[in-house]
């Protein structure tokens, strides 16, 4: 039990509150959740269960899993076993940045910015903090080195006790604020937007990113649920462990969507404004909530930030602590050096991220900025690919009747052992080409 709470930790956080609203605003509404709930349950669901099965077989890290389970081709699960360190080191780097401004508008909850604000005003002080220099790069810092100490520690512990609380309170106060969004005048148009059938926006991009977000907020193809996997005890049920995880983190993704998009129509934001999306309509949400509920609307902002702040670190610390591992099992150094290294390298590639919006916001590659290009290498190409090998592992090297053992708890599972054909048909075939398609989109079109 308290792995698959490990494993919601991982998998909830800023993909589910930050990035699935603004994905949704840029690439088509309706469509993109619509992919994304399919993609979700028919391909990262069965990626997801190939993962753990992955690493409750082999019991150990994510790069050695592969080598242990295929002893004949170590040389080329070698190689692949490197993405598990390359693809959290850049996601923790731009993922600490957003950190960093859910920590800046905790800071700001805390002098209760949030009262009275036009629309005008709360997209201001969003634009103003972000194009600024040092306090987004402070606050970067910040947010980083607060999730380094917890993994130099070891208090890994801790703080999943510690989410265990926040969580639920995250979950009734996105709620709380989705209800009284959707109640917002002119609210109704961003429900619509999020519900009304309008295929006309779906394009081949919807698809390319709405399988990486979904791939993206389960925390798949880099190892993390390889990694928990491991740890996940031989009565557990494969098959419901992983169900849940995916279902409680689409729930929170979809509950998030409400909170946001109809504050977005109500404060007429444009929905496709990116990644400062929820920056720029939460405020205006709070201080329409300081006119109506004077009493609350201060509190609510505060513990909103707060378990947002906290749900990110717990997402975050799972990619740090995936790398420093392997420093730690690899290069036999102390966990505080390896630590140190991490900091270092996505310490400094995320204040380039964090430039891109300000100083820097000139500089592009291929029409990205820097932030945009880390984002999108790492969700919409190398999530992708780490999936794919890793599908191709379970369905194509791995013995099926091991794959069976594993997740029926070697057949005494009788609702898994009707299910597992049509599992292992989603995990050898239709997972497989669905991500090589939808790989190849993202260079051709
Ligand atoms: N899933 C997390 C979120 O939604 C982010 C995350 C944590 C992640 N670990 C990961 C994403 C591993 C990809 C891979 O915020």
């Amino acid at each position: 039990m308290a792995v698959i709470l490990a494993m919601a930790g991982s998998a909830i956080g800023l993909g589910n509150i930050w990035r699935f609203p603004y994905m949704l605003g840029e690439y088509g509404g309706f469509a993109f959740v619509l992919i994304y709930i399919v993609a979700t349950l028919l391909v990262s669901l069965p990626v997801f269960v190939a993962e753990v099965v992955i690493g409750r077989r082999s019991r150990c890290n994510a790069r050695d899993a592969f080598v242990r389970l295929a002893p004949g081709h170590s040389g080329f699960w070698r190689i692949t076993g490197l993405l598990p360190v390359l693809i959290p080191t850049i996601i923790a780097s731009y993922y600490s940045v957003i950190g960093g401004w859910s920590l800046e508008y905790l800071v700001k909850a805390f002098q209760g910015v949030f009262s009275s604000l036009s629309p005008e005003q709360s997209a201001g002080i969003f634009s103003g903090f972000i194009s600024s220099t040092w306090t987004p790069i402070v606050m970067h810092l910040l947010f980083f080195a607060l999730c380094a100490v917890v993994v130099a520690l070891g208090v890994k512990s801790g703080i999943e006790l510690f989410s265990k609380f926040t969580m639920p309170v995250l979950f009734v106060l996105v709620v709380f604020i989705a209800i009284y969004s959707i109640c917002l005048p002119g609210a109704w148009g961003g429900v619509e937007y999020i519900f009304k059938p309008d295929l006309s926006r779906m394009t081949p991009r919807t698809f390319a990113y709405a399988m990486g977000q979904s791939f993206y907020s389960l925390s798949l193809g880099m190892g993390a649920i390889i990694t928990y996997g491991s740890y996940v005890h031989k009565n557990e049920n494969i098959l419901a462990s992983s169900t849940g995880t995916a279902i409680s983190d689409l729930t929170f993704a979809l509950l998030a969507a409400l909170a946001i998009m109809p504050a977005v129509f109500a404060a007429g934001i444009e929905p496709g404004a990116g990644p400062g999306l929820i920056f720029q309509s939460i405020p205006f949400i709070f201080s329409k909530m300081s006119i109506d509920m004077p009493w609350i609307s201060g509190v609510v902002a505060v513990m909103f930030f707060l378990t947002v702040v906290v749900a990110a670190m717990t997402s975050c610390i799972s990619l740090i602590e995936v790398v420093t591992a392997y420093l730690v099992e690899r290069y036999h150094i102390s966990r505080g050096k390896a630590v140190a290294a991490v900091s270092l390298v996505c310490g400094s590639a995320g204040i380039l991220c964090s430039l891109s919006f300000g100083p820097l916001a000139g500089f592009t590659i291929g029409g990205k900025s820097i932030f945009d290009l880390f984002d999108w290498v790492a969700s919409n190409i190398l999530l992708l690919l780490m999936s794919l090998i890793t599908v191709v592992f379970v369905g194509f090297v791995m013995k099926k009747d091991d794959v069976r053992d594993e997740f029926t708890n070697s057949g005494s599972l009788s609702l898994n052992r009707k299910v597992f054909p049509a599992v292992y048909f989603l995990i050898k075939w239709v997972a497989p080409v669905a991500i090589a398609v939808i790989f190849l989109t993202n260079f051709i079109l």
